[in-house]
């Protein structure tokens, strides 16, 4: 029970990926905190886990929307020791010229402003607290043709995610990112479970102090 009493907040928890890591972190003990888009989904995965959980919808990209869960889950919960940034989209394969220019700029608010904003907004309320950990959801795929917004948007977490950690050095908010292999989600057919592939995200998120901070740990 790793996160007992833990609040952990998973974006991207309706479906794939961030419904494992939701049930995961719910199975160790944590009040788990799940959001996304659509509703139904969030609610049919929080009725599966059991225990203390929160639904709260929201589009990661939209500031205000972001703010407001924000201040729901800190009047709420009292504090987020956990975030997993996971809401990602993969846009329709193409090359670069045939890429929509509203295809990328959706790639990069959400996979990249969508981390930011929900950064921005709970890096104060961790120092404040003196402990948090934030493990970004990235991909191995970064340099791929035919899918260079989704590359573009991974680089560019990557990189929020070092900075970031350079930032906050010297206190006990450990930031670091995954590259998890292909999984078989909505995103992607085929591949490996996503139950699979959540130990590493676990272990970040439950570092001791001291602990690996700014790294993007590449998931087997
Ligand atoms: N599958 C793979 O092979 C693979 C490999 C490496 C990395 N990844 C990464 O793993 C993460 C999870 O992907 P997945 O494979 O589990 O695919 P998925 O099943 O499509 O999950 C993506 C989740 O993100 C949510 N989402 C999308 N846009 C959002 C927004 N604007 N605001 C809030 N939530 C949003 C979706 O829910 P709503 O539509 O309800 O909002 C959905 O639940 C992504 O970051 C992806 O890039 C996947």
């Amino acid at each position: 029970m790793r996160f007992k009493n833990k609040v952990v907040w998973v974006t991207g928890a309706g479906s794939g990926y961030g419904a494992a890591l939701a049930r995961a972190f719910a199975a160790e003990g944590a009040r788990v905190v799940l959001s996304g888009r659509r509703r139904e989904r969030l609610e049919q995965v929080a009725d599966g886990l059991g225990g203390l959980n929160r639904v709260l919808p929201l589009d990661v990209s939209v500031s205000v929307e972001v703010e407001e869960a924000v201040e729901e889950v800190l009047r709420e919960e009292g504090r987020v020791d956990v975030l997993i940034n996971n809401a990602g989209i993969f846009p329709s394969k193409a090359t670069v010229e045939a890429t929509a220019i509203a295809d990328f700029d959706r790639a990069m608010a959400t996979n990249v402003r969508g981390p930011f904003l929900l950064m921005r907004a709970l890096i104060p309320r961790m120092k404040a607290a003196g402990t948090g950990r934030i493990v970004n959801v990235s991909a191995p795929l970064k340099h791929f043709p035919t899918a260079s917004a989704y590359c573009a948007s991974k680089c560019a977490l990557d990189s929020l995610t070092k900075a970031a950690a350079l930032e906050l050095r010297g206190t006990d908010v450990l930031i670091n990112a995954v590259e998890p292999p292909m999984m078989d989600t909505e995103m992607h057919a085929g591949g490996k479970k996503p139950e699979e592939c959540i130990g590493p995200v676990l272990e970040l998120a439950a570092l001791a102090a001291g602990g690996l901070t700014g790294r993007v740990v590449k998931i087997e």
